[in-house]
């Protein structure tokens, strides 16, 4: 087999179906060159690294700067070992240490009561562009509930909203796709620029408490939590709320067109959600590094290699979801998708995530249930290694 994973190639970026069948049929332990990473692509295998942190480790695993130019790399300074203390970068004990303090502000109760919130925010944005009877999905109505919400919720002020989010973008352009080196330049600096910001919000919550995330994480500064910890946390968590939340409801509308799903009736929203996470994730995988030499399937993964546990093919993986082409939002067993991670790290906004993907539905579907994707307008997907995501989704209604 020749064929690699290619994120650069639009096949690969919008289905890798095929490819991805005969990987596990045949080479379920892949080398891939272009991503320098051993892919593991059975659902059973992608599982059990999930599970296994001492042997796929965390550690650095987001540290994707080995594709920044060395320039890049000397501007970013200290940096430019991204987020080394986030805690997805992390192993235990210190990320159970890092864990704790965040679940603690995502219990059930405080996410449930963001969805009155939410709902606000999505009736909003249709009241805004119902009359025009067309909109991109992606640009126009997904993303601004979703980055209004987190950022009500780590206490950002309205109006430096528009700053974080083209900073949160080319962060994640930065690390996350690969970039001529011009480019790199200037995402590095913007990305300072967002370190700072976030770094001064700490400081003055810190100082000054208020009702909201940040303030709640500045509080354990000094004790549980450094400075810098809470630094890269809040700028993750608005990565997480950014852009995952949007990229998957993306992907879940324009599923549900194309399959004529379109209203989706209440009652089975729920599940609905999952079987779009399961057969368009928004998250294509983690990475891990072997901390020891890993014999599977007759290859050896040697230590310190970097592995992608490829959720993706684990959510088309045939012996655990049957047809797994086919798209059934009554699949029963849907949410045993790993898009959302599992184990140890398995997704802290998980609970927080899909209430947005159910509330967004469902606001949608009884305000636009007569909506359909516009004639003539290609659909493109963004170019990543670890998120599946459209540029735009043209839709009418
Ligand atoms: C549909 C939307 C989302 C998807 C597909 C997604 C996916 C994931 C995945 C795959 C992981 C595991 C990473 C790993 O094991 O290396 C993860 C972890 C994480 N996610 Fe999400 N996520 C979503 C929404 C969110 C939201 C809304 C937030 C924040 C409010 C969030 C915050 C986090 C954090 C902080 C972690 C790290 C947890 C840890 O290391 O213990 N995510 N997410």
């Amino acid at each position: 087999m020749t064929t690699d994973f290619d994120v650069g190639a639009s096949w690969h970026v919008a289905a890798p179906y095929d490819f991805l069948r005969t990987l596990r049929r045949e080479r379920p332990v892949f080398h891939s060159e272009h991503l320098g990473a051993y892919v593991l692509t059975r659902y059973e295998d992608v599982r059990a690294a999930y599970g296994d942190p001492a042997r796929f480790s965390s550690q650095g695993s987001l540290t994707i700067s080995r594709s920044l130019a060395a320039e890049t790399t000397r501007v970013l300074g200290e940096h430019g070992s991204f987020l080394s203390s986030f805690m997805a970068n992390v192993d235990p004990p210190v990320h159970t240490r890092l864990r704790r303090s965040v679940s603690r502000a995502f219990t059930p109760r405080a996410v449930i009561a963001l969805e009155r919130r939410f709902r606000a925010l999505n009736e909003e944005v249709l009241d805004r562009v119902l009359p025009d009877g067309r909109a991109d999905l992606v640009a126009e109505i997904a993303h601004l509930p979703s980055v209004r919400l987190s950022a009500g919720f780590i206490g950002l002020p309205e109006s430096d909203e528009g700053f974080v989010k083209d900073h949160v973008k080319n962060w994640f352009q930065l690390f996350l796709s690969p970039q001529p080196e011009e480019r790199q330049l200037e995402l590095a600096h913007s990305f300072l620029e967002y370190l700072a910001y976030v770094d001064d919000l700490v400081a003055s919550r810190r100082a000054d408490p208020r009702d909201d995330f940040t303030s709640l994480m500045a509080g354990h500064i000094g004790g549980e939590l450094s400075h810098r910890e809470v630094v890269e946390l809040i700028s993750t968590i608005l990565l997480g709320g950014n852009d995952t939340v949007p990229n998957q409801l993306g992907n879940s509308v324009l599923r549900l067109l194309r399959e004529d799903g379109w209203p989706v009736p209440p009652g089975r929203i729920q599940n609905a959600v999952e079987e779009c996470m399961r057969i368009d994730g928004a998250s294509l995988g983690s990475f891990r590094y072997a901390t020891t030499d890993i014999e599977l399937h007759g290859v050896t993964i040697p230590a310190g290699a970097l592995c992608l546990l490829a959720t993706d093919s684990a959510a088309h993986d045939e012996t655990v979801f049957p047809d797994p082409e086919r798209f059934d939002i009554d699949r029963p067993n849907a949410d045993a998708h790993l898009t959302l991670g599992y184990g140890v790290h398995f997704c802290v906004g998980a609970a927080l995530g899909r209430l947005q993907l159910r509330t967004a539905l469902d606001v949608l579907g009884s305000r636009l249930p007569g909506l359909r994707l516009a004639p003539g307008r290609p659909v493109e997907y963004r170019r990543s290694i670890v998120g599946r995501g459209l540029t735009a989704l043209h839709v009418e209604w």
